[in-house]
């Protein structure tokens, strides 16, 4: 279904100027500022026509700014440190609006069905994989999460690996704890005036790009689209052209089937004598096997890997030979970094994460916005300003042919002032402004709309 913006008729709050008899300029100055385009005016704060109290269950921790920032709206927060099972979230679900949690929590196909008042699940990381999201759009269930907020860790993580690399320093400090002096400089070198090669070019990519040039590097970067370069970074027209000139190469891409062993055997033999490998991105991105046959011959002298291929789904696990079958050699090689994934893993990027997340499901609580779902077409419209009258009609529904016809239908004795509508997959969303909604008709329109054969859920915001 294509997006669509309807205004149905004129608004009846248009102001009209006489042409006869021209206004003075500080009146027209005057009249200019009180006909300011909507976007400058007091947006309204809007509530949900139904259910003003609603109810907020967070789990797994999540900051305390998060739970400040929704009691400061007025929901009610149930808030906890741990995670739930299945069993728990099935028995506790039924009361809450809204779900927060990170990635221990599941929240699967049994626990949606469960979920009789909840509109929206916030996910308080990156991933998603922890929700079924397709059973969650199904119920009318936008989830959010946050993608981005932990790119500047990431980005910084490098350009420490970038270094210790250079100065073989992980490999002296590990000999110094086991009691080895062992003053070199064979080998180690500077970083100023060597070449970084960035494959990905993207958030991550380009904050790296930035910070590596202020330390005196040369920025090439490989992506498959066309972007506009950073300072003095220059994008190589193939990913062969970026390892034949690179001392660094790092990647950042995201896992894709076709970025899998992206760096593999011929890829290596690609780089240059004596280069570095990093990998923050995602483990199935290089060939590890054949990463340890490059450092063993001494054709790379050094690689950092923070992801894996498979990761233990604890702290305290062990990362050994039956996670990955090739763990022990790799661990056996001097100057390789080898982290926990916590590329992006910091305080200021836990709290990004937290307003981000929780900035999402208000928007979406109170004003129906979607844009940054995951699993949602993604939607919204401009604030209705505080001296607009009306109502917003918030409507998911089964993306079949006719929807807008039914529900227009049922619009056509108001006034409409903005309609957008958008699909994804199965599901679509239309939100619309509509004026002068008496307060005796709200129910009715709600009624009438959920009435529509496609409806999945309806909700009016005021
Ligand atoms: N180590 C960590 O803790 C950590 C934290 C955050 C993100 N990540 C990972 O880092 C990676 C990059 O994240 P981001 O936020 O910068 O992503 P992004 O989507 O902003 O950027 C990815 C870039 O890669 C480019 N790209 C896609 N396919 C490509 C290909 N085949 N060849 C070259 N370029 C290609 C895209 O065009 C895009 O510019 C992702 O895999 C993400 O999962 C890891």
């Amino acid at each position: 279904m294509a997006a669509i913006a309807i205004p149905v008729r004129k608004s009846s709050k248009e102001v009209h100027m006489s042409p006869s008899t021209p206004p003075a300029l500080h009146e027209r100055m005057n009249r200019r500022d009180s006909l300011a385009s909507p976007a400058v005016r007091a947006p309204k704060v809007l509530h949900p026509v139904d259910n003003d109290d609603l109810r907020l269950l967070l789990l797994e921790n999540i900051s305390q700014e998060a739970v400040r920032a929704f009691q400061a709206q007025g929901f009610h927060v149930d808030h906890s440190a741990k995670a739930m099972s299945e069993d728990e979230l099935v028995e506790k679900i039924p009361q809450y609006h809204a779900i927060g949690i990170r990635s221990k929590t599941k929240i699967t196909e049994r626990v949606i069905k469960a979920a009789s008042k909840l509109l929206v699940i916030g996910c308080f990381c990156i991933g998603t994989n922890q929700v079924d999201l397709i059973t969650a759009a199904k119920a009318g269930i936008p989830v959010f999460n946050s993608p981005f907020s932990n790119s500047r860790s990431v980005a910084e993580l490098v350009i420490s690996e970038v270094i210790a690399l250079s100065r073989q320093y992980f490999q002296r400090a590990f000999e110094m704890r086991e009691g080895l002096w062992n003053k070199q400089s064979k080998g180690c070198w500077e970083v100023r005036g060597k070449t970084l090669g960035i494959v990905g070019y993207g958030h991550i990519g380009a904050q790296l790009s930035v910070l590596s040039e202020a330390l005196g590097m040369r920025v090439l970067f490989y992506d498959v689209v066309n972007i506009m370069p950073l300072g003095s970074a220059r994008q190589v027209e193939t990913l062969t052209a970026l390892l034949n000139e690179s001392d660094f190469v790092t990647l950042h891409v995201p896992e894709l089937p076709e970025t899998t062993n992206m760096i593999a055997a011929e890829q290596l033999a690609e780089m240059k004598k004596g280069a570095y490998l990093i990998n923050n991105a995602r483990g199935r991105v290089v060939d590890i096997p054949a990463l340890i046959d490059a450092l063993k011959s001494g054709h790379l002298a050094g690689a950092a890997l923070d992801v894996y291929p498979a990761e233990p789904g604890a702290n305290g696990a062990p990362f050994d030979d039956q996670l990955n079958s090739w763990a022990s050699p790799l661990r056996a090689i001097p100057n390789v970094i080898l982290t926990p994934h916590i590329g992006g893993s910091t305080e200021e990027a836990q709290r990004m994460i937290g307003e981000e997340v929780s900035s999402a499901l208000t928007r979406y609580l109170n004003y129906g916005a979607t844009i940054g779902s995951v699993n949602f077409p993604e939607v919204d419209l401009r604030a209705i300003t505080a001296e607009q009258l009306g109502i917003r009609v918030c409507h998911v529904h089964n993306n079949i042919p006719g929807v807008l016809r039914q529900v227009n239908e049922v619009f056509s004795p108001y006034n409409v002032e903005k309609q957008y509508s958008e699909s994804k997959g199965d599901i679509a969303y239309l939100m619309a402004d509509i004026a002068d909604v008496s307060p005796s008709d709200i129910n009715k329109l709600r009624e009438l709309i959920s009435k529509t054969s496609a409806n999945i859920l309806t909700r009016l915001l005021a």
